[in-house]
């Protein structure tokens, strides 16, 4: 697909954003079965019932557009897969993997609030109100799993220091 204008980018910003929430489904399982604080788990479970309604929105927008997402892989989200998996080789123990992850997850909704805030954005000066609506609300989502895990990962480095001292 061509990207001269700034329709077509944010068209491929938006498929870029499908990859990324679809890396994400995939992701969630395994973090939600390494979860060992409940709040953690929780957390982690709303959020995969909200991602799946995020790609929904998405291919709402889509269909306003009457356009189909192009194929595309988001890099950024596989680098953050990549490092999920690189930290298991160093075995850390469970308290440390629970911190890592959810730093990990305070990476990914980062990415995700800045990806959307620009597909807002864009939706609005393309005079896409209705696709830019359905973009905030995945937006809005994205802030608040971000406040959440970010808490969830001040508790979790709390205790985990609090065991050692
Ligand atoms: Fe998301
Ligand atoms: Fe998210």
């Amino acid at each position: 697909m061509p990207l001269t204008t700034p329709r077509e980018l944010f068209l491929h910003e938006l498929a870029d954003a499908m990859s990324a929430e679809q890396q994400i489904l995939k992701m969630l399982p395994e973090l939600q079965e390494e979860a060992r604080n409940s709040e953690v788990r929780e957390a982690l479970q709303e959020h995969e019932a909200e991602t799946r309604q995020q790609v929904e929105n998405i291919q709402e927008v889509f269909r306003q557009f009457g356009e189909t997402p192009e194929t595309t892989t988001c890099l950024a989200m596989q680098g953050i897969a990549a490092e999920h998996q690189a930290l298991h080789q160093e075995e850390p123990p469970p308290e440390i993997l629970e911190m890592a992850n959810l730093i990990g997850a305070a990476k990914t909704e980062h990415y995700e609030m800045a990806m959307y805030a620009a597909l807002v954005q864009l939706a609005k000066d393309l005079g896409e109100d209705d696709a830019a609506q359905l973009l905030q609300d995945n937006l809005d989502q994205e802030k608040a799993m971000a406040v959440r895990v970010e808490t969830l990962a001040r508790e979790m480095g709390q205790q985990a220091i609090g065991a050692r001292a």
